[in-house]
Order: C-alpha cells, then sequence, then structure tokens
C-alpha cells in the first residue's frame, strides 16, 4: 500500500459519497477532516476517563488532568515551545488573536501608536486590531500587496517605524496562497522595537514550525485546520510578556485567589483559560500533531507543494481562468481562482454536483479581494490526502461549469 492509499484508509470521511460521487475534499484551508486516530483518542477519554480538570482529588479528575496537559506537553513539542506554560489553549486562531489584541494591546497600545497589519489578513487579524486601536487610540496601519499578489517590501519597510509597537502578520495567506519569510518579517519587527504576532491558522498544518528558530512573540493557530478537532486553539507566547499581560476572560480555574474586593491570577497558562476548558478537544489535537509528526512535516509539505504545482498547471489549460498570488513555487497548498465572470457560487455547485468540495466567497478575506476588485474566488486546496486524480476530477469539472453556463 502506498502512503497516500495508506493515509486515505485513516479517513473515515473520504469513503463516502456525495450526490452519488466519491467525495473530492478540496476545502482543507477551511477545515481539514480527521484520521481515526483523532476520533478514537477523543471516543476513548470521553468513554474512560472524563472528568472536569484542575477541580479533583478523584481518579477520573486526576487522569482527565494528566492528559490534558500531557496533550498541551506534545503541542508543545510539535511548535518547539521552551515550556508548555506558553502554550494556551483558546477556541481556535480567532480567539488566540483576540487575546492578544484585547490582553497585550490593551495594556500596551496608546494614542500615537501604531499597529501595522497587511492588506492579505483573514478578518480574525484585521478586526480585534481595529476594536483595539478604537479603544486606545492607537493608528491601524496596512502592509500592501504587489500585483503578483505577495507583500510589498519595500512598502513594509516605509511603514515599519519606532512608532510600530506591532506587525501582527499571516505567515501563508489564506487566499493567494502566498507563504510570508517569517522569520525575515519578525527580525524587521524587532528591529524598531515592535513585537511580532503571526497568524499560523494556514502555515502550522502545513509547514514544520519552530517558534523559537523564527523567534516569533506570539504564534495563533486552530486545532481543525490541522486534521485536530472543533474548538480546539493554542496561542503560543513569549513568557516575559504573557506574563505580563492581563488576563483576557474571567472566571474559574484562572485565578489563585478571589475576595470581594479583588482577584489574584493564576500562574501560566492557566491564568488565559477561564472556565472548563475543551478536554477532550485538546486531547484530539494532541494525536493530530502526533499523527502530522509520525508523516513529518516535510513530508506533508512536499505531498502539498507536488499536488499544487500539478493543479497549478492543469487549472492554466483551462481559457479565462486566473488564479490569484504567486507562482506554485512560493504558495502553500491552496488556489484561489476566477474563471471568466462566472459567480464562484455556481462554479462551487456544479463541482458540488460532481462530488468535488470547493470553497467559494471572500473566505473572510475582504480586503485582498477589494484589492483585486473582485467579490469572490472559488477556492481549491489540499492537504496529505488529496490525490492528483482529484485535481482531474476538479478541472473535468470546471470544463463542465463552464460549458454549462457558456462563455
Ligand atoms: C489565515 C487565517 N487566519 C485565521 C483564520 C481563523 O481561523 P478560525 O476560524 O479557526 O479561528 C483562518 C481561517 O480560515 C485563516 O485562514
Amino acid at each position: 500500500m502506498s502512503t497516500l492509499d495508506r493515509i486515505r484508509s485513516d479517513f473515515p470521511i473520504l469513503q463516502r459519497q456525495v450526490h452519488g460521487e466519491p467525495l473530492a475534499y478540496l476545502d482543507s484551508t477551511a477545515s481539514s477532516q480527521k484520521p481515526r486516530q483523532v476520533l478514537e483518542a477523543m471516543d476513548a477519554y470521553y468513554r474512560h476517563t472524563h472528568a472536569n480538570v484542575h477541580r479533583g482529588v478523584h481518579t477520573l479528575s486526576e487522569e482527565a488532568t494528566a492528559a490534558y496537559e500531557q496533550a498541551r506537553l506534545r503541542i508543545a513539542r510539535f511548535i518547539n515551545a521552551a515550556s508548555p506554560k506558553q502554550v494556551i489553549y483558546t477556541r481556535n486562531a480567532t480567539e488566540s488573536l483576540n487575546l492578544v489584541a484585547y490582553s497585550w494591546g490593551r495594556a500596551n497600545l496608546k494614542p500615537g501608536d501604531e499597529v501595522l497589519i497587511t492588506e492579505m489578513e483573514h478578518h480574525s487579524n484585521i478586526v480585534p486590531w481595529q476594536l483595539i486601536c478604537q479603544i486606545t487610540g492607537a493608528t491601524l496601519r496596512f502592509v500592501p500587496i504587489t500585483a503578483q499578489g505577495e507583500l510589498d517590501f519595500p512598502a513594509l519597510d516605509q511603514l515599519l517605524n519606532e512608532r510600530t509597537r506591532v506587525f501582527a502578520f499571516t505567515a501563508m495567506s489564506n487566499v493567494l496562497g502566498a507563504i510570508n519569510p517569517t522569520a525575515e518579517l519578525v527580525a524587521k519587527a524587532h528591529a524598531v522595537g515592535a513585537i511580532a504576532v503571526v497568524d499560523g491558522a494556514q502555515s502550522v498544518p502545513h509547514l514544520h514550525s519552530d517558534v523559537q528558530a523564527l523567534d516569533v512573540d506570539f504564534l495563533a493557530f486552530s486545532g481543525h485546520k490541522m486534521l485536530g478537532p472543533t474548538g480546539i486553539g493554542i496561542l503560543y507566547g513569549k513568557r516575559a510578556l504573557l506574563e505580563a499581560m492581563p488576563p483576557f476572560l474571567g472566571g474559574g480555574d484562572m485565578i489563585r485567589e478571589v475576595k470581594m474586593t479583588g482577584s489574584r491570577w493564576n500562574e501560566l497558562p492557566y491564568k488565559f483559560e477561564a472556565g472548563t476548558p475543551a478536554i477532550a478537544e485538546a486531547i484530539g489535537l494532541a494525536a493530530a500533531v502526533e499523527y502530522l509528526d509520525q508523516l513529518g512535516m516535510d513530508w506533508v509539505a512536499q505531498h502539498e507543494r507536488e499536488i499544487t504545482a500539478y493543479a497549478w498547471n492543469r487549472l492554466h489549460e483551462i481559457e479565462g481562468l486566473r488564479v490569484l498570488g504567486p507562482g506554485p513555487e512560493r504558495r502553500g497548498g491552496l488556489l484561489s481562482f476566477v474563471l471568466g465572470d462566472l459567480h464562484p457560487h455556481d462554479i462551487a455547485a456544479v463541482l458540488d454536483g460532481a462530488g468535488v468540495a470547493v470553497r467559494a466567497g471572500h473566505h473572510c478575506a475582504q480586503p485582498i479581494h477589494d484589492h483585486f476588485g473582485i467579490p469572490a474566488t472559488t477556492r481549491a486546496s489540499f492537504y496529505i490526502y488529496n490525490t492528483h486524480a482529484e485535481v482531474d476530477r476538479l478541472i473535468a469539472a470546471l470544463h463542465k461549469a463552464k460549458a454549462l453556463f457558456e462563455f
């Protein structure tokens, strides 16, 4: 059995049909599918171990706490965090980015300060900064992108200055596929005394991520895009920054002591984990990173590079089709495109009829679509389980859509 066949046999959902056709799932950028190893880890936890964590002295609570903390350790190792205390469980990348914006931003930003983000950000790395700039009086600035759909580096160098307190950017665009040079961008931020906040929602599932080598101050990502369950995300942060930050949400578990006159906070990471956490989901995410590590992130990246290059070439066989963003050598495993003046929703509906699942819309990144003067795109995205044959089915269905709408 080939590696790809073995991987596919681990994903029960890939056996199903859609409209009488085998499912070709090309929407992993929105959310990936889950291998049985993740499903079984969560099932086993609920069947044998579940109780609330950090609160009980009984056996189940102690076992649940141990599994929950073991999962944190496993995830810390996956991104090479120096300590599991720097790995905070959140609901998703969105919550991780909000946590930084609100907690760090409220304590550190003031009028005259600048927050720098880029035109290629997902809304979750735009809106929290807009909100915190409104609250603190700081100014939000955007790094523009080039005609090729990559960061405009000369403009970035102009925009980064001694007033810049935060540079927040995506490591990989969920629309353009562009892979940004994270280490270089972090160094640029540090050179002007700013902190670097990295949106790793698209990079961590697909590329080897070493937070210490990259020297990121914060890294946000979501479990559900990397074979894990929904409802769990991670915020990694540098210890000194996390220690100095006030809590984000208040409630149980995040306190050391509560008096009617005030409260004192728990140590890291619990200071940022108010309330009963997503225990099964943390365990599921640890199983997901175990799965990715066993494959090896080099294999993951290589597989995606190959399939993306193949899809890039095949898509360009279709007259009137334009892919947004850089060439296959400088992008991750996703391709957003326009096809003549066909509406992406019409395209996606025809593809769905052929069992091919793609995304249509603005992909929560309206500014980048505004940049190109288009309201929406169709996006095909690839992960460890996708095959060349699925790309061929995408192409055949696109020809069908084109013929159907006759342009
Ligand atoms: C680049 C990027 N950042 C952030 C997010 C937000 O992820 P979530 O919805 O899991 O919080 C996404 C999701 O598509 C994304 O692609």
